[in-house]
């Protein structure tokens, strides 16, 4: 029996060292340690031996499954370490550089509204920010809205249910929410918040219910602007938007002041632009923004004294904006966050 578990050793030691998977591993372990194995076989014959000679026999048994243990852990060792290196690949050179980061830019409309709100900022604006979520006074009748106007209609806005109850909006019992469908609420917050002179810029998302096309979104980007003083003209208006656009589109830019209708300015106009230097749009007349003097009614409206007070307010969609400065003719590749179309902007 001792010459058997000696050569079992003898034949594990030399074998286990060239197994190289673990299928081989364990058929090959099956083979010695498994039901049929070798030393399994040896093991079972202790039953014939002599009750004398079982001690002795017993220590060399258990010598030998130690001995056999060792060696085919070492070998099974090997083979996991082989398998960790498989899994990690080559190994590598931390000293060299790393790879270049992915860098993030502002989005286009965000540029555009960074670069026209420092533009206003240079001469005297100041930013002024107000809810998305708004009431209809603030939206509509505090700006001479009246009551049967198509914008307050139930499909040309987002109204909201009843039951909600938002904090700080000053919402009447009779009047609804609705997300606002222009920045010009933030005239009338401003307005009752402080006292003239006044002079602010409001960029901010506006939301109203349009299918979307390509020159539609139900959400969008507006900046308002409103000055409010003694002795605010007409000329501080035209001066104050040829500098606008002058700066924006190039100093070769022309503007001009159409007549128009808006309930909340009294003259009100339509301001147009063109500029040689536009490439397609290039001399053409293009429609830019709604402004005018602040009507009477508003100034009324949150306590300012028209007699002493006068004022002009502009407002604008970002997004044409930047259409016209970055040449894109659907504004709805400015939602889909195409990385294609975001990095040329970078
Ligand atoms: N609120 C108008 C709109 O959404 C734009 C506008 C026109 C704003 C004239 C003004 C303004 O401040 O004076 O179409």
């Amino acid at each position: 029996m001792k010459e058997a578990l000696e050569k079992i050793i003898a034949e594990v030691r030399e074998h286990a060292p060239g197994l190289d998977n673990r299928a081989a591993f364990e058929a090959y372990k099956a083979t010695i340690q498994g039901p049929h194995g070798s030393l399994t076989a040896v093991m079972k014959s202790m039953g014939k031996v002599p009750k004398e000679d079982k001690p002795a026999m017993g220590k060399l048994i258990n010598e030998a499954k130690g001995a056999v243990t060792e060696a085919l852990s070492a070998a099974l060792a090997g083979i996991e370490a082989a398998e960790l290196t498989a899994k990690l690949g080559p190994a590598i050179d931390p000293t060299l550089p790393a790879s270049e980061p992915v860098r993030g830019s502002l989005h286009p409309i965000a540029q555009v509204r960074e670069e026209m709100v420092a533009l206003f900022q240079r001469i005297g604006f100041s930013v002024a920010e107000a809810t998305e979520v708004e009431t209809e006074h603030y939206c509509f009748d505090a700006l001479n809205i009246p009551q049967d106007h198509p914008a307050r209609d139930m499909q040309d806005s987002y109204y909201l249910p009843d039951e909600l109850h938002m904090e700080n909006v000053g919402k009447h019992a009779d009047e609804k929410y609705l997300l606002r469908t222009h920045t010009s609420t933030v005239q009338i917050r401003t307005m009752l918040e402080r006292k003239p002179p006044i002079r602010i810029i409001a960029p901010g998302r506006c939301f109203r219910r349009d299918t979307p096309d390509a020159t539609h979104s139900a959400n969008f980007h507006q900046i308002e602007g409103l000055y409010v003083d003694r002795e605010v003209t007409l000329t501080d208006l035209k001066a104050t938007l040829d500098h606008f656009v002058k700066t924006i589109f190039g100093a070769k830019a022309r503007t001009r002041l159409r007549p128009s209708f808006f309930p909340f300015t009294e003259p009100s106009f339509e301001m147009d632009f063109y500029s040689p230097d536009l490439g397609k749009l290039s001399n053409k007349w293009l429609e830019i923004m709604g402004c005018g003097m602040v009507d009477p009614e508003v100034f009324k409206s949150v306590g300012i004294d028209p007699e002493v007070y006068t004022g002009f307010a502009f407002g604008m969609g970002i997004e044409r904006i930047a259409m016209i400065l970055q040449g894109v003719d659907d504004i709805r590749y400015y939602y889909q966050n195409d990385l294609r179309f975001l990095k040329q902007f970078a």
